[in-house]
Parts: structure tokens; sequence; C-alpha cells
């Protein structure tokens, strides 16, 4: 017989169109069957419990991205994370960092967005459209292939320690999927994109603390990625000192 232990949910409310509440701690008792998630959890709360709490969620099941939040003081995703994953039977959830609270989990992602569509975040093409497929090989994707799982979810963001700091650095997820299409075989960009990032607001802002790798619930590794954009654009400076050609 399946048993239900009993859970205390902790979870971080406020609301900024209440800017005279302070932000507390509501707690919530549920009994939890082995292997829920926390998502599944929350959705039981707000539809028997509380209807006036907030958190997004669309694919339950790692996908769509929407469900990234403070776990027990680890980010991660509400949908991918099993509540008895973390031996205690007390979850605090928080919403994400680096973003203002929109209300309760649900934070504002327009700075994530923003700094997202600065890296132009699509096929930059240079030639007449073929009209057909472009085709890749299979070594020419695989050099795409961890980039091509973000699903945007914000986690790397939020865990950024340099976003903290200053809200005006690309951050993690735009500079992998800068260094994405660079890889591209049918991106035709021109290498002077990478001088759009070669400040301390772009690669050279990174701490390397690697926060974003050990966020990212798809196994990107934003850090790598930035550590190739910077060599980019190294090779790219040396050439231009010995004045070669591409
Ligand atoms: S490695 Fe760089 S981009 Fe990633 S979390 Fe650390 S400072 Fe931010
Ligand atoms: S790199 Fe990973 S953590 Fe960052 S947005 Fe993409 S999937 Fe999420
Ligand atoms: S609900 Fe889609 S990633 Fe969690």
């Amino acid at each position: 017989m399946i048993t239900a232990d009993a859970y205390t949910f902790k979870i971080l409310r406020s609301d900024r169109k209440k800017p005279d509440e302070k932000p507390r701690f509501e707690t919530y008792r549920v009994k939890v069957i082995p292997g829920l998630t926390v998502l599944a959890v929350l959705m039981r709360i707000r539809d028997e419990i509380d209807g006036t709490l907030s958190f997004r969620s669309s694919c339950r099941s790692a996908v769509c991205g929407s469900c990234a939040m403070v776990i027990n003081g680890r980010i991660d995703l509400a949908c991918r994370t099993q509540v008895a994953s973390f031996g205690t039977n007390t979850i605090i959830l928080e919403p994400l960092p680096n973003m203002e609270i929109i209300k309760d989990l649900v934070v504002d992602m327009t700075p994530f967005w923003r700094m997202y569509e600065k890296v132009r975040p699509w096929l930059v093409r240079q030639a007449e459209d073929p009209g057909k497929e472009i085709e890749q090989s299979e070594e020419e994707r695989s050099r795409i292939d961890q980039f091509v799982n973000c699903i945007l979810c914000a986690c790397c963001y939020g865990a950024c320690p340099v976003i903290t700091r200053d809200p005006e650095y690309l951050g993690p997820a735009a500079l992998a999927k800068l260094e994405r299409f660079i890889l591209d075989s049918r991106d035709e960009r021109s290498e002077d994109f990478l001088d759009t990032v070669n400040d301390e607001r772009g690669v050279w802002g990174c701490d390397t603390v690697l926060r974003c790798i050990e966020a990212c619930p798809k196994d990107v590794r934003p850090t790598d990625s930035i550590v190739g954009l910077r060599k980019a654009l190294v090779k790219k400076k040396a050439r231009q000192l010995l004045g070669m050609k591409k």
C-alpha cells in the first residue's frame, strides 16, 4: 500500500501590487505520496487550499521552462523535483533571484528576455534563401547539441552572482545562445558581431564560478560557451595584430 507522508511547505508570498505588505512565508501542511513533484503539490495547494497562490507552469515535464524557482535553497524546475528528494519534511519555496517578483513565485522575466534579444538569437544569413532545408553534417550538428537543449528557464540567470551585482551583464543564457549560433555551420553573421560582447557586460564580466552550470536543468554549460567566446575574441585580435585575414 502506498503511504503518504506529512510535509510542511513554506512559500514566500508577496504581491507587487500591494507594496505596503511585506513579503512573508506562508505555511501549508500537505500529505505527499512518494514520487510527487514540487509542482504537483503546488497545484494541489492552489486548487484545494489557497486559490490565491501564484506560480508559473505549463508542460509539467521539464520542457517549457516555466516553473523555475528556489527549492530548499537550490534553483531548479518544480516539475522535475521530487518532494521526497530532500531528506526533510520541510520544503521552502522562493522565487528565482535576480528578477523582480510580480507575485509569489512569479517573477518578471523582462530583463532576461532583454539580454537574450541582444545576442540576436536566430540564424543570421547573408546568402540568398535557398528555399529548402540548409543541411548539416552529423559533426556540424554535434557542435551545437548541448545548446539546443536550452529551454530558456532562466535558472542560470537566477543563479549568476554577476547579474546580482550588475543587472546589465548579459548573463549565461544569452551568452550560451550566442555561442550556439557562432558554432552553427549555417549561421553567417559577421565575426564583428563578437565585438558586441567584448566587454565587462559581456564575456569578460563572468567570474567563472560555474553557478550557471550547477543550476542548469538541461546540462547546458554556459561557462564553457563564455570561455569559447573569449577564445574566439582573442584569436580575432591576434589575427588583426598580425594583419592576417580570417
Ligand atoms: S560562470 Fe559566469 S555566467 Fe555562469 S553563473 Fe558564474 S559568473 Fe554567471
Ligand atoms: S542554459 Fe540551462 S539554465 Fe540557462 S536558460 Fe538554458 S536551460 Fe535554463
Ligand atoms: S512546467 Fe514546464 S518546465 Fe516545469
